[in-house]
């Protein structure tokens, strides 16, 4: 079975004093049949890495394969194997209508007439496009903007998927047409890579999850893994933002996120629910007001947190 190979890629952006290094080291392996997604903080290099496998960038230092083929070698060959749609670009014409946007990209891809409108039809079923297949995409709405986007990139069955943000400003309607597509292209045998803000949407959809930050995967792992990466248990306390600076002393491996109300929000992990309890305990008896306290079971965006900030996993830390 294939699989997308990238090794230590390197992307500068740039000369100089000016360059940026977008992506710097980054490896990962994204077998056929599953879903990874790269989760990352703005400006980590998700959409570059993504841009390189997809070959519209070329890069500047390390290597990507699909299948065994090379997209600076192989170009054509690496191509007709590959469906993405990018993040915010328009990837589809606004003057065509829904239907001819599908069977034009299928043309492009070299499939023919009957092979094109019969897929259109089953991909229009799928995504909820029938009644918009003749309607000019301009005037679509954005969500379904995006779902005949892609639609456009499934058109040739492509056996890697390259997703950025798709469901970026999608309303919950169309997330969920997203959101079960994913895992159903995975089950026909597509590798999909994902990139997404939306821990939900990474949860639902993904086997693997990277966590990307400043161009290279410091984590890797199912999402119940590195959810789990910190501990088995979590607590939340929500303090005064006047109390803030004590929590920061009193507990460093805290993750501290602001709220929008002039309070302070700490997320901490524990490795069982009474070592929670006694942490929040230790809150309590220094005195510090508390607005909100939660136990429970860390959440991916709480291990993310904890990642992105640099606290070491339980592993490493020991
Ligand atoms: N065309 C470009 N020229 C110069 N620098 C760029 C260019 N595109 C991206 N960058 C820089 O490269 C870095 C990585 O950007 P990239 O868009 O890959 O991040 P990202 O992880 O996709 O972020 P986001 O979550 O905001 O989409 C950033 O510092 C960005 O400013
Ligand atoms: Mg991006």
């Amino acid at each position: 079975m294939g699989a997308l190979i990238i090794g230590g890629l390197a992307k500068i952006y740039g000369k100089g004093a000016s360059a940026c290094r977008a992506v710097d080291g980054l490896s990962l392996n994204l077998p056929q049949g599953t879903v990874l997604g790269l989760l990352g903080p703005n400006g980590s290099g998700k959409t570059t890495t993504v841009k390189c496998a997809a070959s519209i960038l070329d890069y500047d230092g390390g290597s990507i394969a699909f299948d065994g083929l090379d997209p600076r070698r192989n170009r054509a060959r690496y191509l007709s194997r590959l469906g993405a749609v990018l993040e915010g670009a328009r990837n589809v014409h606004w003057r065509l209508g829904a239907r001819e946007n599908m069977e034009y990209f299928a043309g492009l891809r070299g499939m023919g007439r009957k092979d094109a409108r019969g897929r259109a039809a089953e991909l229009a079923a799928r995504l909820g496009l029938e009644p918009v297949m003749n309607t000019l995409v301009g005037r679509l709405s954005r969500g379904n903007q995006q779902r005949v986007a892609l639609a456009c990139a499934l058109m040739h069955r492509p056996q890697l998927l390259l997703l950025d943000e798709p469901t970026l400003g999608l309303d919950v309607g169309s997330v969920e047409a997203v959101r079960s597509l994913i895992p159903a292209l995975a089950r026909d045998g597509a590798a999909v890579l994902v990139t997404s803000h939306d821990m939900h949407l990474i949860e639902a959809v993904c086997d693997k999850v990277a966590v990307v930050r400043s161009g290279a995967v410091i984590a890797d792992g199912s999402p119940a893994s590195l959810r789990a990466l910190f501990g088995a248990h979590s607590l939340r306390v929500r303090v005064p933002a006047s109390g803030a600076e004590r929590m920061s002393g009193m507990l460093p491996g805290a993750v501290r996120s602001e709220d929008e109300d002039g309070h302070a929000l700490f997320s901490m992990q524990a490795d069982s629910a009474t070592a929670a309890l006694e942490l929040a305990a230790a809150v309590h008896r220094a005195g510090v007001p508390v607005a909100d306290v939660e136990l429970g079971r860390p959440s991916l965006e709480d291990a993310f947190k904890q990642l992105v900030a640099g606290q070491p996993a339980k592993e490493t830390a020991r």
